[in-house]
């Protein structure tokens, strides 16, 4: 998607507002629509030709009031816009789909095992997978930044799961089908089609891989031995919330890298203070996730009849938070469409907010740290080498390729070429 800076000067017909259609975020200019929205009607109704309908909530402390309370704003019923209007067949079995006390009953013991504590340890590894993902900068010819961060997630997740590396590339493939089913790079046939096809497959994948399952530490196998409630996960419980969790990882955190290096790539400044002082990658890592909001939208649906900003919402009715626009919002980020790494207080909603804020934030958060903090070593300066492309998806705001060439910093190729070759397992 791409990330402009509307000045307000752009005619928006608030009527002919389309943030369902996949194109606007891979063509047209959803930062405009958002600021116009949250300044003339923060909370606005889009009904589709189909009759379905959905309000869309664009101010940040509307996003949190929304996110924040499952007893007015309910999960069960589905959480994307791509299933609107019909009830998700992994309500309140998929902990991302449940609300308190199912949700709390699956999260707690997920969130032990998925903390800042338990995956730190995981470091060199992952520091590994980042030095493979790296390596073609050696080459010195162009490097596409946005094929190369797809696989990333995918080698940290994959390996978490205990999923064999060979299935790797079909599960990324499969997770972008998912949720850009009427991108064409990704499409196997009709929108519909593929979006069906992704489901059928993944949740066979993790079906035959749980029955297969012969115990161990990896996360399934956690699943696997995990009791949420008093009880074991049923089958179909550990198949949805496989398919969660990879979902979660691979179609997100490749965008926010991609989105990040082009915003260093595009301020300049802001990469020169990041090698000047490696420390602040930390708050680049987040200025860039607050920049990049790779997931655009999270849905929820009115338990009852309830008042929104004034805005009078109908029991059952559903409403679309949009992230990348509660990012921007003017009364809470001071020049928000500034890419600023040392941002503070810099309070976004990348990850969400409240019960369902995101449960692989830590893991998320340690990769994309270690992936900037190896940057940094290694790269002096990037430059855009060639058309950036963007995803056809309203739920995930991403650069599917963004070439670049790099002039390396001294010493390198020394680093990378001893890195190459390590074994790369994070079991
Ligand atoms: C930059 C990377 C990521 C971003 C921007 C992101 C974003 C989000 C957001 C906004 C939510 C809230 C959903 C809601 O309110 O309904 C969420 C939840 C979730 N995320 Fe992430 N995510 C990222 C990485 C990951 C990773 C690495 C994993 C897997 C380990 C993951 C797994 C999940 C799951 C399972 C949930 C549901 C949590 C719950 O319902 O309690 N995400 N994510």
């Amino acid at each position: 998607m791409r990330i402009t800076r509307p000045d307000g000067t752009q005619e928006i017909d608030l009527a002919a507002v389309d943030l369902f259609d996949p194109k606007l975020y891979s063509q047209g200019d959803p930062h405009a629509v958002w600021h116009a929205l949250r300044e003339r009607a923060p909370v606005h109704r889009q009904t589709l030709a189909d009759g379905r309908s959905f309000w869309s909530v664009t101010k940040y402390h509307d996003v949190n009031d929304v996110l924040r309370d499952h007893t007015r704003f309910t999960s069960a019923k589905g959480t994307l816009l791509s299933i609107l209007g019909t009830d998700d067949p992994a309500g309140s079995k998929m902990m991302a789909a449940s609300d308190p006390p199912v949700h709390t009953a699956m999260r707690e013991p997920m969130a032990k095992v998925l903390s800042h504590k338990s995956l730190k340890r995981r470091s060199p590894q992952i520091r590994a997978i980042v030095h493979r993902m790296l390596a073609p900068l050696l080459d010195g010819g162009v490097w596409d930044i946005g094929a190369a961060a797809a696989d990333f997630p995918m080698a940290f997740t994959g390996s978490l799961m205990g999923l064999p590396e060979q299935d790797w590339p079909r599960l990324a493939k499969l997770t972008t089908m998912a949720v850009a089913p009427s991108d064409s790079e990704f499409q196997e046939g009709s929108s519909h089609g593929t979006l069906v096809a992704a489901h059928h497959e993944l949740f066979d994948y993790f079906s035959r891989h749980v029955r297969r399952h012969r115990g161990g530490d990896d996360l399934i196998g956690f699943l696997i031995g995990m009791e949420a409630g008093g009880r074991r996960l049923r089958h179909d419980e550990i198949v949805y919330n496989c398919y969660s969790l990879l979902l979660g990882a691979n179609v997100t955190t490749p965008h926010a890298i991609a989105s990040s290096v082009l915003a260093l790539t595009e301020h300049p400044e802001e990469y020169r203070r990041l090698l000047a002082d490696p420390a602040l990658v930390p708050g680049a890592v987040d200025e860039g996730l607050r920049w990049s909001s790779p997931a655009n939208h999270f849905m929820r649906y009115a338990v009852d009849d309830l008042e929104l900003r004034g805005v009078e919402i109908k029991k059952g009715e559903a409403l679309v938070t949009w992230l990348g626009s509660a990012n921007r919002d003017e009364d809470v980020f001071s020049d928000p469409y500034r890419f600023d790494i040392t941002r503070r207080p810099n309070r976004h909603v990348a990850f969400g907010f409240g019960p369902h804020y995101c449960i692989g934030a830590p893991l998320a958060k340690i990769s994309l740290n270690l992936l900037f903090e190896e940057i940094v070593q290694v790269v002096r300066q990037f430059e855009v080498a060639g058309p950036v492309e963007h995803l056809e998806s309203n739920f995930v705001a991403g650069i599917k390729h963004l070439p670049l060439t790099a002039e390396l910093n001294d010493g390198a190729a020394g680093l990378l070429q001893a890195a190459q070759g390590r074994l790369v397992t994070l079991a």
